[in-house]
């Protein structure tokens, strides 16, 4: 649930007029990317319901809003996907009630489903972060998990949270890539695909070589990728976005410096090999190089280096008004 690999080629049941229309219509581009991307979106990121990522949401959550009373009664969540957010800290107690939201169809159905099937209290809609369809001061916190970089007006996004948001409930987003952050990880994903792809040219290596047509198709994603990113922030610019806005208690919070320069060309690397050369051994490796990185960047580089240089970046603000509880 970190640093993301390249994601794979556009949604093949696209039509080409529709393709078209989206190089035009940015909004259009993100329901035919993500429509596509639903089915099989918690494989490729590996969500999970369970203990592992109830934990990692909780602790995005934590990190930024800090000690609060639990659980808010109604949940709302923007650009939900398959619901990896608001469901797991549902799960980890954060609130009672949630209401899914996404641009992309394809993501509420799978969000629904997930929720059913962990027998959450959910409801959710197809719904723009721009134009909330929900009532004034509807909801005691408002969530979203790398969302707001695909939002063309993000401060429109953060004055429709705190419209529905009752006055006193918060907001909690998380999972932003800081511009630093996105651009070393774009960088280092750009060599680490270029130096594995050509080394696996060799007679040699060929076994460790994806099919062509695989390749193309994650370099054809890549292309598309960079057109439904649409933003990279600076946390101080983040918090000043908020409180334009019209929020109060505003915080961002920064993590992953360490974890993301060694996870951005170790995902890369997985991505540009096929997945049966990676033993269950070599991803558990991994998995414990990328805890340890995460301890390090935790207990002691956030001491020592500049928030900015960090790779990930949450927000949280208040909607002014009465004090919960
Ligand atoms: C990178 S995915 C993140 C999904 C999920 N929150 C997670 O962390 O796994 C971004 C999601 O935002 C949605 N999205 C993009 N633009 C949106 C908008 N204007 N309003 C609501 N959702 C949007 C996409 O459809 C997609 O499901």
């Amino acid at each position: 649930m970190t640093a993301r690999p390249a994601d794979p080629a556009p949604n093949p049941h696209a039509t080409e007029a529709e393709v078209q229309a989206a190089l035009t219509d940015n909004k259009l581009a993100q329901v035919l990317y993500h429509d596509w991307e639903a089915e099989t979106y918690d494989d490729k990121w590996s969500i999970s319901y369970d203990e592992r990522c109830i934990e990692y949401a909780r602790g995005r959550f934590d990190a930024v809003a800090g000690p609060q009373p639990l659980p808010y009664g109604r949940a709302l969540e923007l650009g939900c996907g398959t619901g990896f957010f608001l469901l797991n800290l549902m799960q980890g107690g954060i609130a009672e009630r949630g209401s899914v939201t996404d641009l992309s169809p394809g993501m509420v159905k799978v969000a629904l489903r997930n929720a059913e099937h962990l027998g959450l209290d959910v409801d959710g809609r197809v719904a723009d972060a721009e134009t909330i369809p929900y009532e004034d001061d509807t909801f005691d916190l408002v969530v979203g998990h790398a969302v707001l970089h695909h939002i063309p007006d993000v401060e429109l996004a953060l004055k429709e949270c705190l419209r529905v948001l009752k006055p006193g409930g918060r907001f909690v987003f998380a999972g932003e890539p800081t511009t630093i952050g996105n651009f070393y990880a774009r960088k280092l994903g750009q060599i680490t695909w270029k130096a594995t792809t050509e080394i696996t040219k060799l007679p040699f290596l060929r076994g460790w070589r994806r099919p062509q047509e695989e390749l193309d198709e994650s370099s054809r994603a890549a292309a598309l990728e960079a057109v439904v990113d649409l933003h990279t922030f600076d946390p101080a610019e983040l918090e000043a976005i908020a409180r334009s806005a019209g929020a109060v208690e505003v915080h961002a919070a920064t993590e992953e410096f360490a974890a993301a320069l060694w996870g951005w060309p170790v995902r890369t690397f997985e991505a540009a090999v096929p997945a049966e050369k990676l033993s269950v051994g070599y991803r558990m490796a991994q998995y414990r190089a990328w805890l340890g990185l995460s301890w390090v960047d935790e207990n002691v580089l956030k001491h020592v280096v500049p928030r900015q240089f960090f790779y990930n970046a949450m927000i949280t603000g208040v909607k002014p008004g009465a004090n919960r509880k």
